[in-house]
Parts: C-alpha cells; structure tokens; sequence
C-alpha cells in the first residue's frame, strides 16, 4: 500500500477526496475572480451611465393641442425622429378591428398609448427592420397598405397604431418612456 506523502495527498484522501479538493480550490480561485470582476466592473458601469441632470434635459415636451386628427409632427428625441399622431375615429377603429393575437408583435391600440388619449399615438420614427425613418408622418407622404407608416427601404408596412403588419421589421414602432403633463402638453423621456 503506498504512503501518503505531501506531493501524493490522493493517497492520503483516496482519489475522489483528492480531486475533490482540487476542483475546491480552483473553484475558489474562479469566484473570487468573479467577485473581483463584479467589484471592478460596477464603478465603471455607474460611472458610464447618465445623471439625472443629463437626462431631464435629454427629455422632449411637446404641444400637442395643434395637432388635428389625421394630422402628425415629426419632433426629435435624443437625436432620433419622433412622431406624434392624432388618429382620426376611423383609424382608431381600424387598429381596434384587429385582435391584437393575430399580429406579428401582439400590442393593442389601448397598450401602446394612455389612458384617455387612445387617440395620441407616440411612436418613434424609426423602422425596426434596419433603422430608416418610415413615410406616413409627413403630409402627403405615403402611409401604406395599412394606413399608417411606410418604410420604403425594404417594404416595411405599419398600421394606424403603428404596429408592424407586412414586410422585414421584426416589431412595432417603439413607443418611448413619455406622460401628458397636461392635457395638451407631453412630455417623452
Ligand atoms: S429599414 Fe425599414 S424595411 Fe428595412
């Protein structure tokens, strides 16, 4: 039988004990290594991410009370285009015909605006196929076969909630972060 030596503990643990212990130490070394990165990576991810100062002045407000139904603006928001849509009782009516199950990205009109302004559509105006700013908003510009935006760039076909109904974009027209801090007054972000 052999003797167990400080250079051979397996002897001393048998076998198991010994890779036991091994995998103990090296797993050790691997979370405090883990720890270490957390402890390292937390300041500079705090430090990466805006104050409250640089945020507050990255928000939008805008008026909406000259906004007609039919009628849409293009604004900005942290320096992408922002469309702001007063939908007419038709289109209200048209996106609310279609049960929210049967569409690609599964959002109702009431979702996707408040309370009391299911009539104030605020989307971002940025197709969510590769980023081209879809036509609808603009007067006269194209809408669509679905009545609200059309992406031109690869045929992007978007509803009158701005939900995604023909063509590559994956999902609807993202609709920002945003309150009515009036009745006529929105503030996005
Ligand atoms: S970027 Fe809009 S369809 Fe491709």
């Amino acid at each position: 039988m052999a003797e167990a030596t400080i250079d051979n503990p397996a002897v001393a643990d048998g076998d198991e004990g010994g890779v036991r212990r091994r995998d103990f130490i090296e797993i050790a070394a691997v979370s405090f290594g883990g720890i270490g990165a957390l402890a390292t990576l937390y300041p500079l991810i705090s430090q990466m991410a805006p104050s409250r100062d640089v945020l507050a002045e990255s928000s939008t407000e805008i008026d909406v009370s000259a906004i007609q139904p039919g009628q849409a603006v293009k604004a900005v928001f942290r320096k992408q285009p922002l469309f702001v849509r007063r939908l007419t009782p038709k289109e209200v009516a048209e996106a609310d015909a279609v049960p929210a199950s049967s569409l690609r990205d599964p959002e109702s009109l009431e979702e996707r605006t408040k309370p009391g302004h299911k009539d104030m559509l605020i989307t971002m105006g940025v197709c969510t196929h590769l980023g081209c700013v879809p036509l609808g908003a603009g007067e006269g510009e194209v809408k669509g076969e679905f009545g609200g935006y059309f992406c031109p760039c690869h045929g992007s076909h978007y509803d009158t909630a701005a939900r995604i109904r023909k063509g590559p974009a994956p999902t609807n027209l993202l609709v920002p972060e945003y309150e009515f801090t009036s009745e006529t007054t929105v503030t996005v972000g």
